[in-house]
């Protein structure tokens, strides 16, 4: 039985820094980071606001949205939850409790089973067919949350150009259910099929090195930096245009379609440029890919649900549009998924 996202919702903090105020700060330039990311700005949240804050209101977003149409409460959508995955790089505390248990204690889901996702940018990817696999297999399930959370602007190191620019904070949501709607014919929708993959042989090119079991901080040690993440920019910049073209050829040639049956591809946002240089080798038109990353930077395995809620809300997808997704990042992993919306 299919699997569709009946509601959506986002998550993204009030404050925005642009180009210019961190060239205030550190030797860049509004020139530099557009010509080659595409990122204007970026919101970053507040010192006590955590990874489950951002998925709280998400979650809440999307509940409200799937209780309004239901005609109940959004707690009593909330107690409908069979399961609830958070897909984070950046979760509230490391090991336990996993962010999705604060998420289901805090929306009150009594119901749902809870866990945490680690698949780097492309979380939400592997989240929605963890989900929708957990939903296959048993009768009782019906509805999963599956949410991308990050809040990575705490685990940057700001003293480093190369990287500090790039990433942002957010979260986006998706409510997962087993439709209603016919396996086959002009009705049908869901998710219709999805390719995960992994290369661990590059786990170096895009790490958080300090504060794990690996190499833990010692009593006495001076933290001159948090744990932050380092990055080989021009290994994943290769890996990520060979995942997204590989990507997408794989979807169509698996599902026997052409780029013409798809209304709109939504990537990873971590870098216009990598979109460009994919769709370019493909001759895909620029306008197929939709990019939000001016306004929010990579908000890693929040990019694709956040840009999925603004659609969504905005109007720009309808019933029965054909949508890609796809995902590239730490792992390193990709992944993508064929939606009829
Ligand atoms: N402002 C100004 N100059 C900068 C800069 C910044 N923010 N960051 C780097 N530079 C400088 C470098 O110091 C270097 O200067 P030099 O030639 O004098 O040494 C120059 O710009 C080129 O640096 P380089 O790292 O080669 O740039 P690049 O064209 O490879 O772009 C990235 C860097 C990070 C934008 C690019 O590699 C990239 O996007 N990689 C993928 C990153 C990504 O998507 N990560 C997340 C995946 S989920």
């Amino acid at each position: 039985m299919a699997m569709e996202i009946a509601a959506t919702g986002r998550a993204v903090p009030e404050q925005r820094v642009t180009n210019d105020d961190l060239a205030k700060r550190i030797d860049t330039s509004d020139e530099w980071i557009r010509s080659h990311t595409g990122i204007g700005s970026r919101h970053i949240a507040g010192e006590h606001t955590a990874c489950s804050d951002l998925a709280l209101e998400a979650a809440k977003q999307a509940l409200s949205m799937a209780a309004e149409r239901e005609g109940r409460t959004p707690e009593a959508a909330a107690l409908s939850l069979d399961l609830i995955l958070v897909a984070t790089a950046t979760p509230d505390h490391y090991g336990t409790p996993s962010t999705a248990c604060l998420i289901q204690g805090r929306l009150g889901a009594a119901e749902a089973a809870a866990m945490d996702i680690t698949a780097g940018c492309t979380g939400f990817i592997y989240g929605l067919e963890a989900a929708a696999g957990l939903l296959a297999i048993s009768g009782a399930r019906k509805r999963a949350l599956v949410i991308g959370s990050e809040i990575l602007t705490r685990f940057t190191n700001w003293d480093d150009r190369g990287t500090c620019v790039l990433f942002g904070d957010g979260a986006g949501a998706a409510l997962l259910e087993k439709t209603t709607a016919p396996a086959e014919g002009p009705e049908k929708r869901g998710l219709l099929r999805t390719i995960l993959g992994a290369d661990g042989s590059g786990a170096e090119h895009l790490i958080i090195r300090r504060g794990g079991s690996r190499l833990p901080y010692k009593p006495g040690e001076t933290v001159d930096i948090p744990p932050h993440i380092d990055m080989n920019g021009q290994a994943v910049y290769n890996f990520a245009v060979k995942a997204v073209t590989g990507i997408i050829e794989k979807l169509l040639r698996e599902e026997k379609i052409t780029i013409d049956d798809i209304s709109l591809i939504v990537p990873h946002q971590a870098n216009a440029r990598i979109v460009q240089a994919a769709g370019k080798r493909l001759g895909i038109p620029e306008k197929k890919f939709f990019l939000n990353i001016e306004e929010y930077a990579n908000t890693s395995s929040a990019s694709i649900p956040l840009a999925l809620d603004e659609l969504n809300r905005s109007g720009k997808l309808r019933r029965g549009d054909l949508i890609m997704t796809i995902g590239f990042g730490g792992g390193l992993t990709c992944g993508g998924n064929l939606i009829i919306w």
